[in-house]
């Protein structure tokens, strides 16, 4: 499918023909027609249970900038980010951004890192976001703001954008030869996970010295905690059974209950994946973008290498571990959860759905509408296997003008608890508070998924919105992104 033959949103007169144009294209989303506001609004309705008192359903995904100093210390334009995480109106803030445990296990040289050098800084962006929020919502009771902890694994770049250095735990027959990993590659010790798990009990113990009210282990999006989970075909005690492939989430949640009594613990979680997926050059649109299809090859039945991918069918979705996943989160008194999918890096158009790829990526090869439809319906049956997990739905914002309605029907209608915003925020930070106020929403600055926010870091740059943020629109960073684009 073209970017050229997927209907815009924006071009569609209300909500009537946006809940007529996704029936047609089978993508089963709950979309109110009139919006609540107020009180009466189920985005404001409060969700207490257990330790948690969380004063609305607006939640602010983690949305990494690329613009930490080298050291690790958060810079304006991360300052500035956080100030609007706050503007967002939003009780949940999951994590804020990607924080690294360790300087090795940075995705790029200006991720932010969890060090002693960098605490006055993450105090600043959890004060500055306090202060910016009270201003929007007159007060902070009931917001929760986390801290998201990672490692990068296969993704590391710690040192320059442009050279990466991997901390594999197994072999990939398509991604390692994506990195240009010979077979021999080294894959990271027991000894060595041990050393990261460590790692991750120290940056929480230290969140939870700065106040943050819960840390979210990563376990989405390729990354290490990710990539644990798929490790089928690793032998030792970190992979093989599924015990094995959660024995790394058991570990960091047993250090940190140890360590930092009364700090929560959330997980993100790419609950469905599928295979990697490329380009196809018998496919291009324009000379430029070709459609991305998916990876094929006899050697990779059965699929030994996703978590939530069905091993026959690896295209398609399973969910029999994820809800093992889920089912062991309970057992070690982990509420909070944030659902997700895929990878930025090998399936964007599952993990993002956008009308237009980032500069290293690929044309939609299905109407971004079915990747929402598809990030909303997994989570749906999640929820209803697991009522008591606190909920966080993600992949949103492609639904553009109509996510008020969207996001009101999802929550009203127990499909999530929360409705978690990304790439809306960078654009549009007030949307759903704005539109549960009562006010006119303003359509120019709706996020419409241009993708620049993933083509800047993949150049080097910052992360932002700079087709639709003046901040950035008006920077020579706007100059360098164009420069990039052509190259
Ligand atoms: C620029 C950018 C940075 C992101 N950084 C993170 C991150 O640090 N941690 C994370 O879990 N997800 C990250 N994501 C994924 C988002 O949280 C979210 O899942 C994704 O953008 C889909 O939601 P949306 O449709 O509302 O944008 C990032 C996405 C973008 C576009
Ligand atoms: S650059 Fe701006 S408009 Fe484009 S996807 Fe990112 S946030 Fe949306």
């Amino acid at each position: 499918m073209r970017a050229g033959a997927i209907l815009r949103l924006g071009s569609l007169k209300d909500v009537g023909h946006f809940q007529g144009h996704a029936q047609g294209l089978g993508a089963q989303i709950p979309c109110d027609p009139e919006i609540l506001t107020g009180v009466q609004s189920p985005l404001r309705w409060p969700l207490n249970r257990g330790p948690f008192k969380i004063g609305n359903r607006i939640a602010v995904q983690p949305m990494e900038g690329w613009d930490g100093t080298p050291d690790g210390a958060p810079s304006e334009n991360t300052i500035r980010r956080w100030q609007r995480f706050g503007r967002s109106g939003g009780k949940l803030i999951w994590g804020g951004e990607a924080v690294a445990v360790c300087h090795e296990g940075r995705a790029n040289p200006n991720q932010l890192l969890a060090a002693p050098r960098t605490q006055a800084g993450l105090t600043h962006l959890r004060t500055v976001l306090r202060r910016e929020h009270i201003l929007t919502t007159g007060s902070d009771d009931g917001l929760v703001i986390g801290l998201q902890l990672t490692h990068s694994g296969r993704y590391c770049r710690p040192n320059d954008h442009s050279h990466p250095e991997p901390r594999i735990l197994y072999h990939h027959p398509f991604l390692d030869k994506r990195l240009n990993l010979p077979p021999d590659y080294p894959l990271l010790t027991d000894g060595e996970i041990e050393s990261i798990i460590e790692e991750f009990h120290r940056a929480a113990f230290m969140a939870w010295q700065l106040g943050f009210d819960f840390v979210d282990i990563k376990h989405c999006h390729g990354y290490l905690g990710h990539e644990f989970l798929s490790a089928h075909t690793r032998e030792g005690c970190y992979g093989g059974t599924f015990e094995g492939r959660t024995r790394f989430l058991r570990e960091v949640v047993q250090g940190i209950r140890s360590r930092c009594p009364g700090l929560q613990i959330g997980v993100r979680l790419s609950a469905i994946d599928t295979v990697p997926f490329h380009g196809d050059p018998s496919q291009t649109v324009n000379g430029k973008s070709s459609i991305g299809v998916a990876e094929t090859g006899p050697e990779l039945l059965p699929y030994r290498w996703g978590f939530g991918v069905n091993p026959l069918d690896p295209t398609d979705s399973d969910l029999s571990e994820p809800e093992r996943f889920l089912s062991l989160l309970e057992k070690l008194g982990i509420q909070l959860v944030n659902i997700t999918a895929g990878s930025p890096y090998y399936n964007p158009h599952i993990q993002r759905p956008a009308l237009y790829p980032p500069s290293d990526g690929y044309l939609p090869p299905e109407d971004p509408l079915v990747g929402v439809a598809r990030q909303m319906e997994v989570t749906r049956q999640l929820k209803q296997r697991f009522p008591n997990l606190l909920m966080v739905g993600s992949g949103y914002t492609y639904v553009q003008d109509f996510l008020p309605n969207v996001a009101q029907a999802a929550v009203r209608e127990g499909w999530v608890d929360f409705v978690g915003l990304g790439r809306m925020v960078l654009t549009y930070p007030e949307l759903l508070w704005e539109a549960s106020e009562g006010t006119q929403i303003q359509r120019k600055r709706i996020c419409r998924t241009f993708s620049d926010c993933t083509t800047a870091p993949r150049n080097g740059l910052p992360s932002g919105c700079y087709p639709l943020d003046e901040y950035y629109k008006k920077s020579d960073l706007a100059e360098k992104l164009k420069d990039a684009k052509k190259r």
